[in-house]
């Protein structure tokens, strides 16, 4: 298995381009299911996600081909031929479950594997499976999978509030929706910008919705959806890991296409820190001058909050700030699993339950960890930059599922970072 090998110390200086996210990818990519007609994705990042959603789609029926050096997808769904959504392609990643909303709407039965991903928390889908029962769906588990079926004539709008304002909840109930019968209002609805940008592909395609970007969606649903091409919003974890590298290492750093208005809360903290961070006409400016950074206490929520996905990425660069700072985990159970990795680098952390108090100590010093989640393998990179000596991070599959060219990425700024084939 591939191991990288980071050496740190260096300050970094130059540029990062920033890909289209990830996480909007896998949420637009099912929205091909709802019509017959082509759905074309630009600015589509080429990660191993990406490639597993193409399989999962490609398994339906779909066509799904990657252009222009892999940055647009041109898929269509005229031809769909199953409805099952197999446990083989399902278990490397949670984000299939959202061809469970599609396919109810459009086929009116579905049989979806509960999905693996991530080893970060219990994840289950009560919230997808009570959203689509309200809509008259029925829903069974059966041998590990979800058999749903729409009622006769359809899923039918609904009034809907969420327990928790679930990300994937609110994507298959919004895609579900757009070919209901009648109105759908979904209350204590996710804000994140991903859903912000699938609505704005749904509705380029043809939906009725409003109130993307509130906790109230309202979605009037149509007949038929027709064909789009739409361009995948920048990501904004990405932007934050990458924001996150010069305020380890030092140096100055502009990341291109970078908003900032994504990422506030996080570049809240960041400025408490002590970095420097400016938005410019081609993305956002991050500056770290000389002397040690403050501690600041960080406590995930869903957006606008600070990201759970920027959590352990900000740890990193809290082991080594001045003074105590306090890290609350709000969203996952289980996502501290970083923190012992860091701890071997000479990190000084203690963790009860959702919380992990971080006392920062002057330098951590290079080892060899293990990549245990997408967000904590690129924390243990980010951390090895300013590491003495050389940090080896393992199981760096994970890394390829989020991050695309992530050493060319780096390497381009000055970061001594090498990929170690084995
Ligand atoms: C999405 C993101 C992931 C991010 C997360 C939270 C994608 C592909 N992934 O994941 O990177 O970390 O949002 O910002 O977009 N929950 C339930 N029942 C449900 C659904 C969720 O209890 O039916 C719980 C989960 O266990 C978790 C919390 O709600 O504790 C958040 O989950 P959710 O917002 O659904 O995250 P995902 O959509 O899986």
């Amino acid at each position: 298995m591939d191991k990288i090998i980071v050496t740190g110390g260096g300050a970094l200086s130059g540029e990062i381009p920033i890909a289209g996210a990830k996480n909007a990818c896998l949420a637009l990519m099912p929205a091909t299911l709802l019509s017959e007609e082509p759905l074309t994705l630009t600015n589509a990042p080429r990660l191993s996600d990406i490639n597993t959603m193409t399989e999962l789609l490609r398994s339906l029926g779909c066509e799904a081909t990657r252009l222009q050096d892999g940055q647009v997808l041109a898929m269509s769904s005229h031809n769909l031929e199953s409805h099952v959504a197999e446990y083989d392609i399902v278990r490397k990643m949670r984000a299939s479950n959202l061809v469970l909303g599609p396919l109810l709407a459009r086929l009116g039965r579905a049989v979806v594997s509960l999905p693996g991903g991530c080893a970060i928390g219990a994840r289950p889908m009560d919230i997808h499976i009570h959203g689509l029962e309200a809509m008259g769906a029925e829903i069974e588990l059966k041998d590990g999978y979800l058999h749903a079926k729409a009622p006769p004539g359809g899923l039918r709008g609904a009034v809907y509030e969420m327990g928790f304002a679930s990300v994937g909840a609110t994507e298959n109930i919004v895609m579900a929706a757009t070919l209901a019968r009648g109105t759908t209002v979904l209350k204590n609805a996710a804000r994140e910008p991903e859903i912000v940008d699938l609505c704005t592909c749904l509705r380029a395609m043809g939906a009725e919705i409003e109130g993307d970007g509130s906790s109230e969606i309202t979605i009037e649903g149509v007949d038929r959806l027709h064909g789009a091409t739409h361009p995948v919003v920048i990501d904004r974890i990405e932007l934050g890991t990458y924001m996150l590298a010069p305020a380890i290492a030092g140096g100055e750093v502009e990341c291109i296409g970078g908003r900032l208005d994504l990422v506030a809360a996080f570049a809240e903290k960041l400025d408490a820190a002590g970095v420097s961070v400016e938005e410019t006409e081609r993305g956002v400016r991050v500056r770290r001058g000389g002397g040690r950074l403050s501690a600041v206490d960080v406590t995930t929520a869903p957006y606008p909050g600070f990201p759970t996905d920027l959590q352990a990425q900000m740890m990193a660069m809290l082991c080594t700030a001045e003074g105590t700072s306090v890290l609350e985990e709000r969203i996952f159970e289980n996502r501290f699993m970083h923190a012992p990795e860091l701890m071997r680098m000479g990190a000084d952390i203690e963790v009860h339950g959702g919380t992990a108090t971080v006392r920062g100590v002057e330098r951590l010093r290079g080892a060899p960890v293990m990549a245990t989640d997408l967000r904590a393998s690129v924390s243990l990179i980010l951390a090895g930059l300013a590491a003495e000596g050389e940090t080896v991070v393992s199981r760096v599959y994970h890394l390829d599922r989020g991050y695309e060219h992530l050493e060319r990425k780096l390497g381009a700024v000055g970061a001594k970072i090498e990929r170690v084939k084995g």
